[in-house]
């Protein structure tokens, strides 16, 4: 497994991570935006959770400092009573993949995790994505439920699978 630098993600990474982001947004339906998000916009994505170990943002850089790929916990729902819940995704670029950079976000992604007040982390896989399903199983993951046709991109409806993961 290639070595790879991980580190919080801090306010000036925000172009680095829309540089990850912005391409899976114009290109691919494994997010469901569909509007870039612009240096402003993902700078207050990073302000507004300083310092709250639920929602941390992990970098991946290789060993020259260049980020090739994010994961990040974010608030389930506003309302009150999910606070002991996040959703995670992990972002990995294109050139970056398949060599163990997914896995290696995540696991510190959970081990982060493990000491904040979490009890459910969901993942919402648009199907079909078998390598991000292989790595949600791999972390604990079960599938709980898939939304038909739920999403619309690209002039076409997808269906959107729902992973649980009980910490
Ligand atoms: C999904 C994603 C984050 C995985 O990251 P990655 O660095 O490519 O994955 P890794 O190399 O760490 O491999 C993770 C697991 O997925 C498996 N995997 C990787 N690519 C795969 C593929 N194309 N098909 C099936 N399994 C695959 C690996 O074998 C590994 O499983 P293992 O532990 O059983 O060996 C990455 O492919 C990605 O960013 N995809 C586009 C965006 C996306 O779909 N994000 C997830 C949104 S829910």
């Amino acid at each position: 497994m290639t070595p790879f630098i991980l580190r919080p993600a801090i306010i000036d990474d925000a172009s680095g991570i829309n540089a990850i982001y912005n391409p899976f947004i114009r290109e691919s339906a494994a997010t469901f935006e569909t509007v870039e998000y612009t240096e402003a916009e993902r700078r207050c994505w990073l302000d507004d959770r300083p310092g709250d170990p639920r929602y941390p943002v992990i970098i991946g850089a290789d060993a020259d400092s260049r980020i090739l790929g994010f994961a990040s916990a974010s608030a389930f729902d506003p309302r009150a009573a999910y606070e002991t819940s996040v959703k995670v995704s992990v972002f990995v670029a294109l050139e970056g993949q398949g060599e163990g950079l997914g896995k290696t976000l995540y696991k510190a992604l959970f081990e982060g995790l493990a000491g904040a007040d979490i009890h459910r982390a969901y993942a919402l896989i648009v199907a079909p994505n078998p390598a991000s399903v292989a790595l949600h199983e791999g972390f604990g993951f079960a599938h709980v439920a898939t939304l038909n046709e739920v999403g619309r991109k690209f002039g076409r409806f997808h269906d959107v699978m729902w992973f649980e993961k009980r910490l």
